[in-house]
């Protein structure tokens, strides 16, 4: 394991600490050598990666009870019937197969259960669960998206897939709930996830693990260590870090444009059309789960057409209004309740969040076409969540009596959402806070 690679450990950190921890360098060597068996010497926590709401893989097997929207989507061959629904081909599909998986990939929502689910005769699963590179970029341009870049740095620092290194992918159609409430999904994968961690920290001494999440990922890791017991979370919680989580307490106004206009920029699937994507994605909790929360916007006008404005106030009457009145039911039942939900995940927290880039922060559709791209106004941000958003994260949960002592804010400016988990300055910060945590 990593305690046999202090030469490479020390020219690690030379490379990827900031100038405050390598102080270290200006020790007596057998000092220095402490200072390194320190972090490492005694062996890794090991630590859990969540990655953004693209990077997991879906697989499906179609039974009897499947009826497509048209017949040649039924004809699917594959091991026991599974097949890859969400992977990194997908991108490759033609017209057709693409209008396969956007039928496929509808949820609908379940209003006796109060819940979300597949549409009937067709199962799914997720691949790869427990393991860091079980799930990856979908976008081909893009390779370092996902968690992929912090993998490789934990790597070189001695973390082990499998031994100290683990995964956590979700399916991504379906929002953590909040303690208290209900989710067929996210029971079983917090079930999951907590014997993967038990798991882990018994096969390394006892020693409690790390939880990283981005982006949606990041609400997955904080809606985990909120939903489980309180002695459970002081076992096996060493530390959870969330980098630019998209909580649905504050909610943040581009969910809106995701809505109006479809996935765009998020599921990259270049030959379904929009207007397809677009009816596919208000299918999914997740899509509701993110609107602009009252509790951060108040009244404000974040949506402005010739007749009326909306408020985070009138988001049920913007989804009817853009033609999503499905979608009302859900986000009542389940999202708002979310919206008032404050409680403190009460562990070692280290929030991680971009500031000073351009986001949106008010749309308008002035002839009240929200099929086309609205004029944006822009405010401060990471260009996905605005920064009124992230501050409540902060003043709300953060600063909670019992979570104060041990919450730690870390903004940086001008980094973008995505590249929170790849630029140089913002990896070499969480490793910096890895190392903390294992120190
Ligand atoms: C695509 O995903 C598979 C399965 O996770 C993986 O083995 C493969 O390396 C990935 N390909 C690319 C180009 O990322
Ligand atoms: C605005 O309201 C008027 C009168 O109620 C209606 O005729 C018109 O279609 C509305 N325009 C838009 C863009 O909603």
């Amino acid at each position: 394991m990593g305690a046999t690679l202090p030469g490479l450990l020390s020219a690690l950190l030379l490379l990827l600490l900031p100038a405050s921890l390598r102080v270290r360098d200006h020790l007596p060597a057998s000092n220095r050598r402490e200072a390194e068996d320190g972090v490492v010497g005694r062996g890794l926590h090991p630590i859990v990666l969540i990655p953004g709401l693209s990077c997991p893989d879906l697989e499906a097997r179609l039974a009897d009870a499947y009826r497509p929207s048209t017949p040649r989507c039924s004809r699917v061959q594959g091991e026991e019937g599974w097949f890859g629904l969400w992977t990194n081909r997908t991108w490759e599909l033609d017209a057709e197969r693409a209008e396969c998986f956007v039928d496929q990939m509808r949820l609908v929502y379940d209003a006796v259960l109060g819940d979300f689910r597949n549409l009937p005769g067709v199962e799914s699963r997720v691949p790869g669960f427990g393991s860091a590179r079980g799930s990856g970029s979908k976008v081909p341009t893009h390779p370092e998206f996902c968690l992929g870049t912090l993998r490789a740095t934990l790597e070189r620092l001695g973390y082990r897939e499998g031994e100290t290194l683990f995964g956590a992918p979700y399916d991504p159609r379906y929002a953590p709930p909040m303690p208290g409430q209900a989710s067929r999904f996210y029971s079983r994968y917090f079930r999951r996830l907590a014997r993967l961690i038990e798991d882990a920290s018994e096969r390394n001494s006892g020693r409690p693990a790390i939880v990283l999440g981005h982006s949606f990922g990041g609400v997955v890791a904080l809606e985990f260590v909120r939903n489980a017991p309180l002695p459970w979370r002081d076992s096996f919680v060493k530390h959870l870090i969330t980098v630019a989580p998209t909580w649905s307490g504050g909610g943040y106004v581009r969910a809106l444009t995701a809505f109006a206009t479809g996935p765009v920029g998020l599921l990259f699937v270049p030959a379904a059309p929009q207007l397809a994507m677009r009816s596919m994605w208000r299918t999914f909790e997740t899509a509701v789960a993110t609107l602009p929360s009252p509790a951060v916007f108040g009244r404000r006008p974040l949506v402005v057409t010739r007749n009326r404005s909306y408020s985070a106030y009138d988001m049920a009457d913007l989804l009817v209004a853009v033609g999503s009145a499905d979608a009302v039911r859900p986000f009542r039942e389940r999202e708002l309740p979310k919206m008032d939900c404050f409680e403190a995940p009460m562990v070692p927290w280290t929030y991680m969040i971009g500031t000073g880039v351009p986001t949106a922060e008010q749309l308008i559709y002035w002839d009240g076409d929200f099929g086309r791209l609205p004029e944006v106004v822009y405010g401060d941000g990471d260009d996905t969540i605005n920064l009124a958003s992230m501050l409540a994260l902060e003043e709300k949960v953060g600063k909670q009596p019992g979570q104060k002592e041990r919450f730690k804010s870390i903004k940086l400016a001008g980094v973008r959402h995505s590249a929170l988990a790849t630029d140089e300055r913002a990896l070499s910060i969480l490793m910096d806070e890895i190392l903390e945590a294992n120190r």
